[in-house]
């Protein structure tokens, strides 16, 4: 690849230029969520093979009480990634209930992404979105917060698992640094189960999670002025036994090169090289419980759903 220097560079472009220069090309998970990649990925979630949503769902909804019950007079919820808010307002609306005024904290980069979150929560609390990566957001959220009231903070949908397994202790201790004692973090995290299992959850016989996967290319394209074939490249799910992760690949099917208007950059591919896109990890009980001890919490309870082995874990601050 051959790079001259280029002037005020995207985030988006430097991600690509660093990771399809590397000599195992990667791109970033972050980048799936444009327009139509968070489309395909709602449309994921609706997939009978893909049953982590649904099972994040039913324990939320069947657990929600509870969860309030524990969480008490919380003033503050605040969650790292809004999504599309159809998760959260089960435990939103059960925190209102029980206590006295909530004010609810969505923290995501994408702005679409926190304006339909208010949108679909609106008249359950007062919404205050915070624009900005989830570390910082909390840290914001930390300082304005009163610190005479409970907050309850929410990671669902296993989203943990698109981070490196040996960044995830640091991470979690870096939210507990933001966090008080006594405060909740309710955290979702999608178990280990059956390979096939989890292989077909990634590589849907429909062909959605290909889509998903191809978008990336199709967004290098519409973004950067390239020229990928997307009918050149396949889609693979692979199991990592030793990192215990689905790894999402994009397979080049032959000898090509790629150029890259906006990085000014040909990009040569062999048949067969791949370009690593995600990776979610799976995790055990054990596992979860040892996190929450060694980033300065207490695992106070866990529920698990019975059709998708999944866990709904809640902590508090230490
Ligand atoms: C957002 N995240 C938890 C999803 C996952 O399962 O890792 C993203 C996804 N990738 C392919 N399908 C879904």
């Amino acid at each position: 690849m051959s790079i001259s220097a280029q002037p005020q560079l995207s985030a988006f472009a430097l991600s690509v230029q660093q990771g399809l220069s590397a000599p195992r090309k990667t791109l970033s998970p972050r980048y799936f969520y444009d327009d139509i990649g968070s489309a395909l990925f709602e449309a994921i979630t609706l997939l009978p093979e893909y049953g982590l949503t649904r099972a994040d769902q039913r324990l939320l909804r069947v657990h929600a009480a509870e969860i309030a019950v524990r969480a008490g007079r919380t003033a503050t919820v605040a969650e790292l990634g809004s999504g599309s808010g159809k998760k959260t307002r089960y435990v939103l609306e059960a925190v209102c209930r029980g206590a006295g005024p909530v004010c609810y904290r969505p923290i995501d980069v994408s702005r679409a992404a926190l304006f339909s979150c208010e949108k679909e929560l609106q008249g359950i609390c007062e919404i205050r979105p915070v624009c900005g990566d989830w570390v910082s957001g909390l840290a914001e959220i930390a300082q304005t917060r009163d610190p005479n009231q409970k907050l309850l903070l929410l990671f669902l949908g296993s989203s943990i698992g698109n981070l490196d397994r040996h960044e995830i202790p640091k991470f979690l201790r870096d939210l507990r640094s933001h966090l008080l004692p006594g405060d909740l973090f309710l955290l979702g995290a999608d178990l280990i189960k059956n390979v096939d299992r989890m292989l077909l959850a990634y590589d849907d016989p429909t062909g959605v999670t290909a889509a998903f996967n191809l978008n990336l290319l199709g967004r290098i394209n519409r973004e950067l002025d390239a020229d990928f074939d997307l009918k050149s490249f396949r889609h693979e799910a692979r199991w990592n036994e030793r990192e215990r992760c689905v790894e999402m690949h994009l397979v080049c099917c032959r000898r090509q090169r790629v150029y890259i208007a906006a990085l000014d950059a040909a990009i040569h591919f062999e048949a067969g090289e791949t370009i690593w896109t995600e990776s979610s990890h799976k995790f055990t009980r054990t596992e979860l419980e040892e996190y929450a001890q060694c980033s300065g919490f207490q695992a106070l309870t866990a529920w698990v759903d019975q059709e998708w082995p999944f866990a709904e874990t809640l902590w508090r601050a230490r």
